[in-house]
């Protein structure tokens, strides 16, 4: 039998048949919108809150199979490029779609390490903050602060104008993340230095005290630089959504990228791996495990196995396997984190667990990477910070191809009306106290 690549519904209400339109795998649900009982219909929609069911977009720069436990750079699978590449090559690659030749990284990496000052304004602006100010905080209001600085960031339809913001946030996120580390531990902010790596960089800015020049130990710098590729992309997650949405109205790419570090903030997206020490450190013993999933099980004080579960991944994160190789090169270095046992005896028991097994719950990339930022002596509270700066790669990436599709205008979903019927003026005699939420 020959076959359509369409639909066929049929409304039962009215009894009549539509054709629908089948491609890659999606209708599209404003196609729905002429099924009507009457002219005076609307036309129906499709609800789907959370978007568990809805492609928001045509994108070429990430592919993750959840199923298989597939991830891949612009076709490039993440095991190959955590193992041969660099992060400054994997942001040309997202950025790009292509990896670069030896002219092409040299002339990207001049750039980006010609970019990571920050104008002197925004030392003030950062002393303004508390002591104890998340960094996370800090790092989304500087970004947002950013925009003040480059007006001309609002032409984002001119590709030169454009492709500069793109550079100077990649090239400051580091800058602005150390500078929220120094401020909070009352250290001199120190300066970027031209002559070391973008991760490098990072670390001297962290951890340069009285010295005029740092010197990363290589197998940290080599260890977060693999840390930084598995951080950099992953299609439409929470905070790449919120960059584009915000993004849609067409302002510029600093505010859109506040989003991004916003929605990341929350313990379910990027502030899990913060949250995963937390747990952790709460537990205190491999002999308290079991205790723990019992309360995880049981849903008492709804405490989760926070690093565990995805909303794409129903099988291992191929991410954290990597980490976890990553773990044992930094724990060479730094000393084993006393903490590993429990995260191993966690995973252990979560997957046999039927609990976790019949709800395809997996370690995610947050489960181990807290325990190699504690064993490098960032404090928790920078873990989040650790993911915004490589995902703003991804970011500015999928943001300039929000920017160029076609199909793209402002976001403004519908909603169905759940509230009272039309209804008039109520005069304070009549009214009693008001229904609260
Ligand atoms: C990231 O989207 C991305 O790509 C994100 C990310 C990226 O690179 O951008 O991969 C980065 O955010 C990774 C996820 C980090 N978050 C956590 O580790 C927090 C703990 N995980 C959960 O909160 C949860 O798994 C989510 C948020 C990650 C996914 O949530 P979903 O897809 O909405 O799944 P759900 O909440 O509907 O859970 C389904 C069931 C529920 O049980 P039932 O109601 O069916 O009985 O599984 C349970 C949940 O209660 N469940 C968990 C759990 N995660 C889900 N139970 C215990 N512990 C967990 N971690």
């Amino acid at each position: 039998m020959a076959t359509k690549d369409t639909l066929t519904v049929t409304d039962n209400r009215t009894g009549k048949t539509y054709e629908l339109a089948v491609k890659d795998g999606c209708i599209r649900t404003a196609d729905l919108r002429q099924i009507k009982v009457d002219e005076k219909d609307f036309g129906l929609m499709g609800y789907d809150p959370a978007f568990l069911n809805t492609a928001n977009c045509r994108s070429a720069i990430t592919f993750i199979d959840g199923d298989k436990g597939i991830l891949e750079y612009r076709g490039y699978p993440i095991e190959q490029l955590a193992e041969k590449s660099s992060f400054l090559e994997v942001a040309y690659l997202l950025l790009n779609g292509e990896l670069p030749t030896k002219q092409e990284i040299d002339e990207f990496t001049y750039i980006i390490t010609h970019h990571t000052y920050v104008h002197e304004n925004i030392k003030s602006f950062m002393d303004g903050f508390r002591y104890d100010a998340h960094p996370m905080s800090m790092l989304a209001s500087t970004v947002a602060a950013l925009s003040s600085f480059y007006p001309d960031a609002k032409n984002i339809k001119d590709r030169t104008t454009r492709r500069i913001q793109m550079m100077r946030l990649i090239a400051k996120m580091p800058t602005i993340a150390a500078f929220s580390y120094r401020h909070s531990m009352g250290l001199p902010y120190v300066y970027p230095d031209n002559e070391l790596s973008y991760v490098g960089n990072y670390l001297a800015m962290i951890r340069k005290i009285g010295t005029a020049t740092y010197k990363p130990n290589p197998i940290l710098e080599r260890a977060l630089d693999v840390l930084f590729i598995l951080h950099a992309d992953h299609e439409q997650n929470c905070s790449t959504t919120a960059t584009r949405i915000v993004g849609s109205s067409q302002v510029d790419p600093y505010s859109a990228v506040t989003a991004g570090i916003t929605a990341l903030y929350g313990p379910l997206h990027g502030g899990a791996n913060e949250a995963v020490l937390r747990m952790l450190r709460e537990i205190g013993h491999v002999s308290r495990v079991p205790e723990f999933i019992k309360q995880v099980k049981s849903g008492e004080g709804e405490k989760k196995l926070m690093g565990f579960g995805h909303r794409v991944y129903k099988s291992y994160d191929p991410r954290a396997k990597v980490i976890k190789q990553q773990a044992d090169k930094v724990f060479e270095v730094t000393g084993k984190n006393p903490l590993l046992d429990i995260a191993t005896e966690l995973e252990r028991i979560a997957l046999q667990d039927d609990y976790f097994v019949k709800r395809k719950l997996y370690p995610n990339v947050d489960f181990y990477s807290g325990l190699i930022y504690e064993a490098m002596g960032f404090p928790a509270e920078m873990f989040p910070v650790l993911f915004a700066i490589p995902r703003t790669v991804g970011w500015v990436a999928q943001w300039e191809e929000m920017v160029l599709d076609e199909e793209q205008k402002i976001a403004r979903p519908r909603q169905v009306y759940t509230g009272h019927p039309r209804r008039d003026y109520a005069p304070m005699e009549k009214r009693t106290s008001g229904a609260r939420p």
